[in-house]
């Protein structure tokens, strides 16, 4: 499932703070990026298991548990997550250093991040949240890790309060980066590589604004962040343009305007 491939968004992100700063450690950050890569990977399998999301296509690969057994993916899960902590707990850095990535990731990818947040989507399925608990929820599982990855180069490259000030920038790039995955949700299993039409049940964006609210929110946080980003350190700024550039507005599609005109005509009406 790791070598299947994905985009690679959240080891690229704390590359590129690394790169902006200290590129002699790029090689050591590459063990902590790996890491952070796997965890987010057992995140993917653990989602699609047919106790939670129960999709059976992923990266362009059917699931483990449907090529092997649930027993499987459930393990491989485990193992990929608890690896993760060893990969960065052996990286090539100081031990503070390495403590303090420990404990963000620990603390963003666990109990009070990503897991909350799938905790969350889980248990209300079905159930209407208001906007402002389905932003905890997208924040939760999504945006954490996001952010955390942010951080973690900061970390290694020693830049605390810079650390602190992208943390909040992934938060809301996270919460960018799931909205358009709400919206790619409605798109075919065959662009995305992913079984797809899962979230109707869902609290998403979609499901609670529509299309065109889910669109319109998603220009609203690019048009910031892309504002927050030209504010930010120039060297950190030039590398993270390179990595969020094409995602900024990925939720603009060929041709999806004229759906979501139609659709908010069809939803006004
Ligand atoms: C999918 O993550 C799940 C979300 C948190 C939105 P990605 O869209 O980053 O999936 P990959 O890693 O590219 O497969
Ligand atoms: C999953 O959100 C977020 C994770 C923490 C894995 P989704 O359930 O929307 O992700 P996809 O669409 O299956 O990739
Ligand atoms: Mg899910
Ligand atoms: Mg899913
Ligand atoms: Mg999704």
């Amino acid at each position: 499932m790791v070598q299947a491939g994905g985009k690679r968004f959240r080891p690229q992100l704390l590359l590129a703070v690394v790169k902006a700063y200290q590129p002699l450690l790029l090689e050591g950050a590459k063990q902590v990026a790996y890491g952070v890569e796997l965890l987010h990977t057992y995140s993917l399998i653990h989602d699609d298991l047919p106790a939670m999301d129960n999709a059976d296509l992923r990266r362009g690969h059917p699931t483990l548990h449907t090529t092997y057994n649930e027993a499987t993916a459930i393990l491989v899960g485990d193992g990929l997550n608890t690896h993760a902590f060893y990969l960065i707990a052996t990286a090539p850095f100081s031990s503070e250093i390495r403590v303090e990535l420990i404990k963000t990731l620990g603390e963003n990818g666990g109990l009070e991040g990503m897991v909350l947040g799938q905790a969350i989507d889980v248990e209300f399925e079905g159930k209407k949240l208001d906007l402002k608990q389905l932003k905890f929820l997208h924040t939760h599982k999504t945006g954490k890790l996001i952010a955390a990855s942010l951080k973690m180069g900061a970390i290694i490259v020693n830049r605390f309060q810079l650390g602190e000030e992208l943390y909040r920038f992934g938060l809301e790039l996270g919460l960018l980066f799931q909205i358009q995955d709400d919206l790619l949700d409605l798109e075919e299993s065959k662009t995305t590589g992913k079984t797809t039409g899962l979230d109707w049940n869902k609290n998403t964006f979609v499901t609670l604004l529509g299309v065109a609210g889910a669109y319109r929110e998603a220009e609203g946080l690019a048009d910031r962040l892309e504002e927050w980003l030209s504010r930010l350190d120039k060297p950190v700024q030039k590398e993270l343009k390179k990595v969020i550039g094409k995602y900024l507005r990925r939720h603009r599609r060929e041709g999806r305007d004229k759906k979501v005109n139609k659709r908010e005509q069809r939803e006004e009406g």
